[in-house]
């Protein structure tokens, strides 16, 4: 398995047709942006883990299927590409999928579902994004302050985030509602901030597995934990989006260094 390198003058970025998963995003003079495992998987029943998998149709279980869908473990095709994009597709009965990554000094990605089916039908999406950070203890995010999340580490229990940016102590694993801001990430120990916007989302994941979860993951390494955090546009669960035959929802992210 090999990835399309998309090399501007600006920054490098991979990008590989298994799951039209972007894995690499490095602005020229500066350090990657996003984390990709060493013990991440290559294979074609498996999703990468690092990056930005695109989780869809669904996000998270689903009793007797991959978990977070299908998009990420099956091929798409480059439909097409120019010096600084490129244009995939996947049909996934009764959806087309359609994502176009463009690489400047910015990371975007844009996420474009289409029911080419005959009755109106219901997904939940998410750009599952993995920020690589210089070590999680340290990092604050802010953007998230004064909102309600699902609290996925105690049964999706709600609760609310106060005035004070979001820092990390444990297994973090929410579902923040309602929100469409942009996310900024302070990193001490890298010495820059990761910026992190969105459209067409209202949901805002927030993941990191720290220590024994990461153990438990056969895919990424134990000592790996403390250098990701998934900041994650979705729409999920009440947010799930319900299109009619011929409709069209996009979703956007951008990520960039202050
Ligand atoms: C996050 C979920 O988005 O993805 C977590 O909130 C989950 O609950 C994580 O553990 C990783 O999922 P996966 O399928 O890539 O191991």
């Amino acid at each position: 398995m090999n990835p399309i390198i998309i090399h501007t003058p600006e920054a490098e970025a991979h990008v590989y047709t298994h799951g039209a998963h972007v894995t690499h995003f490095q602005p020229v003079g500066q350090k990657r942006v996003l984390f990709l495992s060493s013990k991440s998987w290559f294979a074609f029943d498996k999703p990468i883990r690092g990056g930005v998998p695109i989780c869809f149709p669904w996000f998270g279980p689903k009793p007797n299927e991959p978990h977070h869908g299908l998009a990420r473990i099956r091929e798409w095709t480059v439909e097409n590409s120019t010096p600084d994009s490129i244009l995939l597709c996947l049909y996934l009965q009764p959806w087309e999928a359609r994502l176009t990554v463009k690489v400047s000094a910015a990371l975007s990605l844009s996420f474009e579902v289409i029911n080419i089916g005959t009755k109106p039908e219901q997904f939940e999406e998410s750009l599952h994004t993995y920020l690589e950070v210089g070590d999680i203890r340290q990092v604050s995010v802010e953007g998230l302050e004064n909102t309600d999340y699902l609290d996925n580490t105690m049964g999706l229990f709600r609760k609310h985030q106060g005035p004070e940016p979001l820092t990390f102590h444990g297994e973090t694993d929410r579902v923040y509602l309602d929100t469409e801001a942009t996310c900024i990430v302070n990193d001490p120990v890298w010495q820059r901030r990761l910026i992190v916007e969105k459209t067409g989302s209202k949901d805002t994941v927030v993941w990191n597995p720290w220590a024994a979860k990461a153990k438990a993951m056969p895919d990424f390494g134990d000592d790996e934990w403390p250098h990701m955090l998934c900041i994650e546009a979705a729409n999920c669960k009440r947010h799930a989006i319900t299109l009619p035959p011929g409709g069209k929802h996009t979703m956007s992210t951008t990520i960039r260094i202050a």
